[in-house]
C-alpha cells in the first residue's frame, strides 16, 4: 500500500482534475515524496503536459515532472497501480470523467485512499456531483469498506461570497468539503504544456496538507 493514493474525479470534463492531479504531484515531489502521477484519461492531458514541459529550454531533461508518471487508462487500473506503487509513494491519479469512461473512474474509485472531487462553486457543478456520490457509494462494495472522499473547490473568484456558501451548500449535502479552496487563476489557467511555476504553488501546498491531515487517524492529530 502507497503512502497516500489519491483520485481526483468528477462527472464531467473541464472541472480541473489534470490542473489539481499535475500541480499536487509537484508539490508533493518538492516535499521530499516519492509520487507517482497516474494518467487514467484516455485523452492523455497529463502525459502531454509533461511531454510538452520537458521540451522546456530553461530545464534539464526529466526535471520538468520530476517525478514517475505512467499512462494506465484502464478499467484494471486497482490492479496495475498496486503492481506499480512502491509503499513510500504518494500515487495521484488523473481520473476520466465518469460520464464518459465510467470503467476506469470506477476501478480508480476501488483503489484510492481519497476521492477527491474538483469542483467550482457554482450550482451547475455542485448539482452535477451528485452522480459521483451514487457512484461512490456504488464502489463501496468492492472495496471491501467506504471511500473517503472530499470536494476540493476550484476556479474560486476572489472575495466573492459564492465560495462561502458553496461550502455551506456542499456541507449541507453531506461532503467534506477542503479546508483550502483554490482561487481561478491565470498562473493555473495558463499552466498547461510547461513546468510548474513556483508562483501559485502555495495554495495546493495548502490543499496536499488538507488531505494529509484526513490521514492522521483520529485521536492522533497533534495538538
Ligand atoms: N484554479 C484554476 N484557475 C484558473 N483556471 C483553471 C483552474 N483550474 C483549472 N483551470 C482551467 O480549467 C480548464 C479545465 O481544467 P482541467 O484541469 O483540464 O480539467 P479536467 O481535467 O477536469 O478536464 C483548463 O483550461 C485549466 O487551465
Ligand atoms: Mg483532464
Amino acid at each position: 500500500m502507497p503512502a497516500l493514493s489519491v483520485a481526483l474525479l468528477n462527472l464531467k470534463p473541464g472541472t480541473g482534475k489534470t490542473t489539481s492531479a499535475v500541480w499536487l504531484a509537484h508539490i508533493f515531489a518538492q516535499a521530499g515524496r516519492t509520487v507517482l502521477l497516474v494518467d487514467a484519461d484516455p485523452s492523455g492531458s497529463a502525459l502531454e503536459w509533461s511531454d510538452l514541459a520537458a521540451m522546456d529550454p530553461g530545464l534539464p531533461p526529466r526535471m520538468a515532472f520530476p517525478f514517475r508518471m505512467v499512462a494506465l487508462p484502464s478499467r484494471s487500473l486497482h490492479q496495475r497501480v498496486a503492481e506499480i506503487a512502491h509503499p513510500e509513494d504518494v500515487v495521484i491519479i488523473d481520473a476520466p470523467q465518469l460520464e464518459d469512461h465510467a470503467g476506469i473512474a470506477r476501478s480508480a474509485m476501488r483503489y484510492v485512499d481519497e476521492i477527491l472531487i474538483p469542483c467550482a462553486p457554482s450550482p451547475i457543478e455542485i448539482n452535477r456531483t451528485t452522480p459521483v456520490r451514487d457512484e461512490i457509494n456504488e464502489v463501496e462494495a468492492f472495496r471491501g469498506g467506504p471511500a473517503r472522499a472530499s470536494v476540493l473547490l476550484n476556479r474560486c473568484i476572489a472575495r466573492a461570497h459564492s465560495t462561502t456558501s458553496a461550502r455551506e451548500v456542499l456541507e449541507g449535502l453531506g461532503y467534506d468539503v477542503l479546508r483550502t479552496a483554490v482561487p481561478r487563476r491565470e498562473v493555473y489557467a495558463q499552466s498547461f504544456g510547461v513546468p510548474i511555476p513556483e508562483i501559485g504553488r502555495d495554495v495546493w501546498r495548502g490543499v496536499a496538507h488538507d488531505l494529509i491531515e484526513r490521514c492522521v487517524p483520529l485521536g492522533k492529530v497533534p495538538s
